[in-house]
């Protein structure tokens, strides 16, 4: 489209793309710091870029937060998704209800008549409750369901401020601060070299796992993010990455 090239957002998509061996990067414009208008712009390209890849019969794993929210509120009925499983990446208990992952991969499935499972436990657990989780059959099911997900969509956040929003003790903050912290995706921490600083003990996706999904689709918008996402660009496992103009235009300019 015109506007694209006029702004240049092609042009910004092309050299990601390029620099990180993505399969495919969309750019929307505006900066979802400020603009609601931007953040829906995030959620239709991802709700595209989503029905673009998922297959009947698929198991889709979907993280928390606002913008993966926004996805979810985006996603139109294709023709027949009965087969599709979305499941939440990781327990997620904790947060808002509205953008915890059980309640978006539920939305999800509900937009495109799909199904799903929920995993009803907190996202930060404590060793003692992991153990005894860990051991339950009915979470071990879904966990399994979970690992085997083709298709994983997540967001991207601020480490420090994730850190907050999770309500972690200030000694961790500080140690994720002197470990060079900037982003958390799917509860691990990276540094801007991409490599993990700090693991969450939760239950769900490992990274592992990760590595071993066929399509993994990053989504994040804002200036406020740009390092975060690049750090994630580095950690190399993304295909798929939806952000907007102004957090691509630092991440092109620092690469
Ligand atoms: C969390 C996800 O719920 O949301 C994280 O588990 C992600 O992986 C974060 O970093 C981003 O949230 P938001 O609201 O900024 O899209």
């Amino acid at each position: 489209p015109v506007a694209k090239e006029l702004f240049g957002l092609s042009e910004l998509e092309e050299r990601i793309k390029q620099a990180y061996g993505l399969q495919k990067v969309v750019v929307v414009p505006g900066d979802s710091d400020i603009s609601p208008f931007a953040k829906r712009e995030l959620g239709k390209a991802g709700a595209k870029a989503l029905g673009q890849v998922m297959n009947d019969n698929d198991v889709v794993a979907v993280t928390g937060g606002s913008t993966t929210a926004e996805v979810a509120e985006q996603l139109t009925p294709p023709t027949s998704l009965k087969g599709v499983w979305f499941v939440p990446a990781r327990g997620g208990l904790g947060e808002s209800l509205e953008i915890q992952a059980n309640t978006i991969a539920s939305t999800m499935a509900k937009r495109v008549g799909a199904q799903y499972k929920l995993l009803h436990v907190p996202d930060l657990l404590s060793d003692h409750a992991y153990e005894s989780l860990i051991q339950d059959p009915s979470v071990q099911e879904i966990l399994q369901l979970i690992r085997q997900s083709r298709i994983v969509i997540h967001g991207i956040g601020d480490a420090v401020e994730m850190a907050r929003r999770r309500k972690l003790a200030t000694e961790i903050v500080e140690e994720l601060q002197e470990q060079g912290a900037v982003s958390e995706s799917f509860g691990y921490y990276f540094n801007d070299q991409g490599e993990v600083v700090h693991t969450m003990l939760t239950l769900g996706m490992r990274l592992q796992d990760i590595e071993r999904t066929d399509v993994v689709i990053g989504i994040a918008g804002g200036k406020s993010k740009a390092a975060a996402i690049h750090s994630v660009l580095r950690f190399g496992q993304e295909d798929i990455l939806i952000i907007d103009e102004a957090a691509a235009e630092v991440i092109v300019a620092e690469m």
